[in-house]
């Protein structure tokens, strides 16, 4: 690829603006700085290892400067970066109990709303494996210039404005969907920039892959152990046995899976009786995305952007991706 012929995220989002002629480019701002957050994270991810030597969480480095753990880095990352573009008015994330409004010059006035998983997969942070951040946007229903409330972020995912994901693997990329289609931008850290990588991804209507964590599967429902049972089954014509594939970090299963063709699954189980995941946070903009690239989201009773939220840190089931896989999950749910 010639250099002359990249387009940078930020070109894109201009691009793409025509494609709102009612807007004023208050979303476009949102995207850019959104794409200056990931880049300064996707940095910091980049050094994690190095936290051994510089100091851990709770202690101070060599430097003598307090270390903060990468999810509390990225949280306070997208405060910063949200707060100075005025166009979000509050921000709710994993990392906070309740909302958390944001105090720029102009965010009173801000016309949208965010939710952020900063990090996803931290567990994989100590171990060098892919993690990741999330992101969401809609609408305020508050009026702008008064106090947001959480019934501004408390929507269902039907009426999302955007939604997202970064990925820092083997390289960092930001994907996202205004709700016409899902791209994908690889940063060249050489250049310092998100650049188009993957335009307009479709995901395969079926695939080979399942991901879901089998180890506590004596408490899956049982509709779930019996496909367990059936992926592993030899049958050449569906292509079985599929094959597991499970990172632990939710995005990078998922974007394995987009791209591949599969299905990630975290079902409900006697610990946790509404599964693990977040609806907020964590569902709702992956199932956006999912269904953008022509998958499909459900909790088994009901499509995931139909969910009217009660709760900020409300958990559900999920089986999302190809959709010929998850209607095959479905059947054995019946
Ligand atoms: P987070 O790091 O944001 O808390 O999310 C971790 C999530 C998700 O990324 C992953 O798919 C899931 O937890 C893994 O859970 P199990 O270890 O129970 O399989
Ligand atoms: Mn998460
Ligand atoms: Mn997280």
């Amino acid at each position: 690829m010639s250099d002359f012929n990249v387009v940078t995220l930020g070109q894109f989002i201009i691009d793409k603006q025509v494609e709102f002629p009612y807007a004023k480019g208050e979303l476009s701002r949102l995207l850019r700085d959104i794409g200056i957050a990931a880049k300064i994270i996707s940095r910091e991810v980049n050094k994690a290892g190095l936290t051994q030597i510089l100091g851990e969480h709770g202690s101070t480095n060599v430097q003598g400067e307090d270390v903060k753990k990468l999810d509390i880095i990225g949280n306070e990352m997208f405060i910063w970066a949200l707060s100075k573009g005025g166009e979000v008015c509050v921000m709710a994330s994993e990392e906070n109990d309740d909302i958390v409004p944001l105090e720029g010059t102009y965010s009173k006035n801000g016309k949208y709303v965010i939710c952020i998983d900063p990090l996803d997969g931290s567990s994989n942070i100590d171990v060098n494996v892919s993690i990741g951040t999330i992101f969401s946007i809609y609408h305020r229903v508050s009026e702008p210039g008064t106090d947001p409330t959480i019934n501004d972020v408390l929507q269902a995912g039907n009426k999302l404005v955007a939604a997202g994901y970064v990925v820092y693997g083997t390289s960092t990329m930001l994907v996202y969907s205004t709700g016409k289609g899902v791209n994908g931008f690889t940063l060249d850290p050489s250049i310092g920039e998100f650049c188009l990588s993957h335009p307009d991804i479709k995901t395969p209507a079926d695939g080979k892959i399942y991901s879901i964590n089998e180890g506590n599967a004596a408490e899956f429902p049982e509709g779930i152990k019996n496909y367990l049972n059936w992926v592993k089954e030899t049958d050449k014509a569906t292509s079985r046995p599929y094959s597991a594939r499970y990172i632990g970090s939710m995005i990078a299963d998922f974007h394995r899976n987009l791209l591949k063709g599969g299905v990630f699954i975290y079902p409900p189980t006697a610990k946790s009786p509404n599964g693990k995941l977040r609806l907020m946070f964590e569902c709702i903009p992956m199932s956006f995305i999912a269904e953008q690239a022509g998958g499909k989201s459900t909790t088994s009773k009901e499509r995931i952007l139909d969910i009217e939220p009660s709760e900020l840190h409300q958990r559900v089931p999920i089986i999302m991706g190809s959709p010929n896989m998850v209607d095959k999950v479905l059947e054995f749910m019946k």
